[in-house]
């Protein structure tokens, strides 16, 4: 017998050994763990995006004066423009503590007011509540309010930038 034969003898024993249940079963493994593999790096490439996209400052470049300390009392508020013609709202807390945020409602953008005996911010327009943390409390709104980044200097309140959380 020649070689040739011989190959194609054995060839064709391998051939006989393959049942296709054996065949289907290992080409459906072998997609399975394809596609799983393709998902995980599919996954991990996109990190960077997702956390950008969950947190997303903008450059510190507009530094704008607000107001001063002195100007404004606890459990007041003062409605300014930041960045550009952007409606917000900078909120002398009870406890002492200034914080900002761009003021339309992340429902459906009405204007958000602070209501100093609830210590909330609400939007009026379907009763949205936010926390003086800008966090969505009750009503409609989903996401947070973004927020006015402050630096306080010998007593003047300046917007530095914004954070924008989930797009918000
Ligand atoms: S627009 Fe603010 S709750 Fe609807």
């Amino acid at each position: 017998m020649s070689n040739e034969s011989k190959d194609r003898e054995r060839l064709s024993e391998l051939v006989d050994n393959l049942s296709r249940a054996d065949d289907v079963k290992l080409n459906r493994r072998a997609f399975i763990k394809s596609t799983f593999g393709a998902g995980i790096a599919l996954g991990l490439a996109t990190i960077p995006f997702n956390i950008a996209a969950f947190v997303r400052s903008e450059p510190r470049t507009d530094r704008q004066f607000i107001t001063t300390v002195e100007a404004l009392e606890r459990g007041k508020s003062l409605e300014f423009e930041y960045p550009g013609t952007e409606p917000s709202l900078l909120v002398h807390l009870k406890n002492g503590e200034f914080v900002a945020y761009n003021n339309k409602c992340t429902h459906l953008q009405c204007p958000v007011f602070y209501v100093e005996e609830e210590d909330v911010l609400l939007c009026p327009c379907h009763r949205g509540y936010f926390g003086v943390d800008g966090q969505p409390q009750a009503g409609p709104p989903q996401r947070e309010l973004p927020k006015i980044l402050l630096e306080i200097e010998n007593g003047k309140i300046f917007a530095v930038g914004r954070e924008i959380h989930h797009g918000a």
